[in-house]
């Protein structure tokens, strides 16, 4: 499965087996991680067999079952940390999916354990990405259109259509999707709405942008 594939297969799931997730998936898991850690500098843990985050009341109200492992997005405090913990926690999450695995980003509904990773000076945790074997796929949602997130025209590049087909795909905080995407000459350019989380949204969305369209991150205006 590609990375294109894969984001038109991955829809969140809150509702986990009860399976290891295997010594090899961890090891890939964990090897992809540290190389986002060292592209971003970001901090980001994978918790393993911690099954009390995900089971609490929030959890409970957030409909969540046999979640035992999840991403811990951790950085240092900046005006682009929510960004960047979006754009590379959507790069594991879409890594997650071709390794046959489901996810789910959680901002609200779970508890916070302290003891199961790690903070560093100056660093907080953003947002968590729950991970492991659904009990299914998960379920299409509602969409709004491509004219309603951005300046799509019938004679705009193809690779803008289907970066702006991707973005759509992407997950957003209570399905939300108020971002724009505004083509402009050959760059783009990104803004958020106002709303929960709207700026890791943002990050998720551009990283679906990317691999939809085929650019890299100059795509940006
Ligand atoms: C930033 C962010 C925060 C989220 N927080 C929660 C949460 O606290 N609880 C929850 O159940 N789902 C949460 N979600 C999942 C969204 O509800 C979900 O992505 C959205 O409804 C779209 O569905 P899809 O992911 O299946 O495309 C969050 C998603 C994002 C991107």
């Amino acid at each position: 499965m590609d990375l294109k594939e894969a984001l038109k297969l991955r829809h969140s799931v809150r509702q986990y087996e009860e399976k290891e997730l295997g010594e090899d998936i961890v090891t890939k898991l964990e090897c992809f991680i540290t190389e986002i850690n060292t592209e971003s500098g970001l901090h980001i843990q994978l918790v393993k067999n911690e099954p009390r985050a995900f089971s609490g009341t929030l959890a409970h109200y957030g409909n969540f079952s046999g979640v035992t492992n999840y991403i811990a997005i951790v950085g240092k405090k900046s005006d682009t940390l929510e960004e960047d913990a979006g754009y590379y926690g959507q790069k594991i999450v879409l890594y997650a999916q071709t390794l046959g695995l489901n996810t789910c980003w959680v901002a609200m509904t779970y508890s916070k354990v302290p003891s199961a990773f790690k903070i560093g000076q100056g660093e907080k945790i953003v947002i968590v990405i729950t991970v492991g074997y659904g009990v299914d796929q998960g379920q299409e949602r509602k969409s709004k259109k491509p004219d309603d997130v951005s300046n799509i025209e019938a004679d705009s590049p193809e690779w803008f259509k289907e970066g702006i087909d991707a973005a759509l795909l992407a997950p957003t905080a209570l399905n939300q999707q108020k971002f724009k995407l505004i083509l402009l000459d050959d760059k783009v350019k990104a803004k958020t709405g106002l709303g929960f989380n709207t700026k890791i949204d943002l990050g998720i969305v551009k990283y679906n942008f990317e691999v939809g369209s085929g650019k890299d991150h100059d795509i940006w205006a």
